[in-house]
C-alpha cells in the first residue's frame, strides 16, 4: 500500500541523508552542512504531527516515530515547555530540525582531553533561539548540547546517524564535572535516548 506523499517524502530524505552520511563519512562539517537541505524539507510538511508511531524517549514523554532502519533515526519530539535538558553527549551525530516552537540551544565542544574521571571542560560553540525550519547539527568535534523549550507545543525533529553510546556523559560546564550515565538498558540504549 502505497504511503501519503509526506511519507514518501520522508522516506525520499531518509535515503538522500544515507547517501549523504556515506559520500561525507571522513567530511564532518561538509555532512553538517548538506544535511541541513534535506532536514529543512521534511520540517516543511505540513502534516508532520499526524504521522508517526509512538517510541519510548529519555527526556522526554512525545516521541514518535518518523523512519527508522536500524541505523538511520528520524524522531519526531515534544519538548515541554521550561524543561532543561542538561548538557550532554551521544557518541554518534545527531541532528535538531524545529518543526513548532522554539527551543535555547546551546552546542558545546568538550576542550579537555577526557583523562580525569569526573573532570570535563566545555566550550560553547553555538548558543542561540532555534525556531521553525531552523537545523543545528551535533557532530565531532561539538557533539555535547543543552537545550530548553520556550513555548508550549514546542516540536522537533531528531535525527540520529547511528546508535547512541550505550555510557553517555552528562556535565555541568559551571563546575567542569561530568558524570557518566547509562539512559536505558543496553538492549533499549541503542535508539531510546535524545
Ligand atoms: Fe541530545
Amino acid at each position: 500500500m502505497p504511503g501519503s506523499s509526506s511519507e514518501l517524502t520522508i522516506r525520499e530524505c531518509a535515503f538522500e541523508i544515507i547517501r549523504l552520511c556515506e559520500a561525507l563519512a571522513l567530511d564532518n562539517a561538509a555532512l553538517a552542512r548538506a544535511l541541513q537541505a534535506p532536514l529543512q524539507r521534511i520540517v516543511s510538511l505540513p502534516d508532520l504531527l499526524s504521522l508517526g508511531v509512538k517510541r519510548q524517549g529519555n527526556h522526554i514523554d512525545n516521541s514518535k516515530y518518523l523512519y527508522y532502519d536500524g541505523q538511520l533515526v528520524i524522531s519526531l519530539d515534544e519538548f515541554p515547555k521550561g524543561k532543561r535538558i542538561p548538557p550532554h553527549d551521544h557518541g554518534v551525530w545527531e541532528a535538531i530540525a524545529m518543526y513548532r516552537g522554539s527551543v535555547e540551544h546551546t552546542v558545546y565542544e568538550r576542550i579537555d582531553d577526557g583523562s580525569r574521571e569526573g573532570y570535563a571542560e566545555l566550550a560553547v560553540v553555538d548558543d542561540r533561539r532555534l525556531g521553525p525550519g531552523d537545523v543545528c547539527v551535533l557532530i565531532q568535534p561539538a557533539e555535547i548540547h543543552s537545550f530548553a523549550a520556550l513555548e508550549e507545543g514546542t516540536h522537533s525533529l531528531t535525527v540520529v546517524g547511528g546508535h547512541y553510546a550505550e555510557l553517555r556523559h552528562y556535565f555541568n560546564p559551571a563546575d567542569k564535572t561530568c558524570v557518566v550515565r547509562r539512559p536505558r538498558p543496553v538492549s533499549q540504549a541503542r535508539v531510546a535516548a535524545n
